[in-house]
């Protein structure tokens, strides 16, 4: 008796000592419970409101976008994006007010890449060698703009966001027989849902982009307009636009190739016949037809000329390429005119574009005399 009430003490006092530290952390436990069961939808680490708070600055600026305020502050912290800001020695930007740029500025500050399925099959990619993808452009860009919202999409968020508004497009998303395809589509889905500036993974940054943007509602880059560069405020007719024609294609034939379907094959069609006697007006003379700022519903589009904005040198002018490589190994490459550098190392040329063209490579090929 005396042995088993001494053991049933000891027990007691052992569990004693536990509940200084057990009670606090059962009553936070309570009290987060609590706090997520009166803010649904609220992510949980200190962002509290921050879907509200999105939410109020989108409509103040006159822009509503309901994935903006429900799904951004998720992506923004999702561990892999996390993780791979880290290496870049970026701080994750959490303060969601900061997305939205200053006063009087329409297209949200949030910075969009875009690579399919992963994050982590990105970084293989970028580290062989034999690739065009490599880390250090988009790092350039993100590194740029360290006021911007950062988003880097995979399968699994793109599949979430076309899925979640709009479901309409779910088949067909998933359905795009090629992974350049299903890239290219995405950021139709993002210019609209979300806004911000998109950018491909081949491109690399010089400069903020800001003063480019201005406070124009979507800008786009000739010729084409490409879709390699796009910004937008989010909800614009366009892309609602650019969709539909898209749909339309694809239930005519699935198979049809990749420019015409989904890339800027889609988006000058758009120009030309689906936006109505409202939308721009092909500037035949010029060497960029669509340059120059349109009115779409009111709205101020602006397309930059080529060897402006992102394009010194254009995906057929392998000699461009080739002549501002040389000139940047030198330090004698003027780019102050430029936001920035589109590559075009795009996938959908076999072995690369014009741009595709690394130091390494150049160096092999002055040394074979090529
Ligand atoms: C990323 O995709 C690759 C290739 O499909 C897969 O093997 C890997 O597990 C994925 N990684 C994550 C973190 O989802
Ligand atoms: C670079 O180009 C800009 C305009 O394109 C010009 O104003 C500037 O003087 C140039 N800088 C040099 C060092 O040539």
């Amino acid at each position: 008796m005396g042995t088993a009430r001494q053991g049933w003490l000891e027990a007691a006092a052992r569990h004693h000592r536990r509940l200084p530290l057990l009670a606090p952390l059962a009553t936070m436990a309570v009290l987060f419970l609590l706090l997520l069961w009166l803010a649904p939808g609220a992510v949980p680490g200190g962002s509290l409101g921050i879907a509200a708070l999105l939410q109020a600055r989108a409509s103040s600026s006159g822009y509503r976008s309901t994935a903006a305020a429900e799904l951004l502050p998720s992506l923004v912290r999702r561990g892999e994006q996390l993780a791979l800001e880290r290496r870049w020695g970026v701080q994750p930007i959490l303060q969601p007010q900061q997305g939205w740029g200053p006063p009087g500025i329409k297209i949200p500050r949030i910075l969009h890449h875009v690579y399919f399925p992963n994050i982590s099959s990105f970084a293989a990619a970028a580290a062989n060698p034999a690739s065009s993808f490599r880390e250090e452009l988009p790092q350039s860009c993100r590194a740029l703009h360290p006021g911007w919202q950062y988003v880097f999409w995979d399968w699994e968020a793109a599949t979430q966001l076309v899925g979640t508004y709009y479901p309409e497009h779910l088949d067909m998303f998933r359905k795009l027989d090629s992974t350049i395809k299903r890239a290219d589509a995405i950021r139709y889905f993002i210019m609209h849902a979300i806004g911000g500036l998109y950018l491909d993974l081949d491109i690399e940054c010089f400069q903020p982009v800001d003063r480019w943007l201005a406070d124009y509602d979507v800008v786009l880059q000739d010729p084409g307009p490409t879709n390699g560069v796009v910004a937008s405020v989010p909800g614009h007719r366009l892309w609602l636009k650019v969709l539909a024609l898209m749909r339309e294609r694809w239930q005519e034939n699935p198979y049809r190739e990749v420019v015409e379907l989904t890339g800027p094959g889609l988006m000058s069609s758009t120009f030309k016949f689906n936006l109505g006697p409202d939308g721009p007006q092909e500037r035949l003379d010029q060497p960029d037809p669509w340059s120059g700022e349109h009115a779409i519903d009111g709205s101020r589009v602006m397309v930059y000329p080529s060897q402006h904005y992102f394009h010194p040198c254009e995906w057929d002018d392998p000699g461009c390429h080739k002549e501002l490589a040389m000139q940047r190994a030198l330090g004698a490459a003027n780019l102050t005119r430029f936001a920035g550098y589109h590559r075009f190392a795009a996938s959908w040329q076999d072995g690369g574009g014009a741009g595709a063209l690394t130091a390494d490579k150049l160096k092999q090929q002055l040394c074979s005399g090529g």
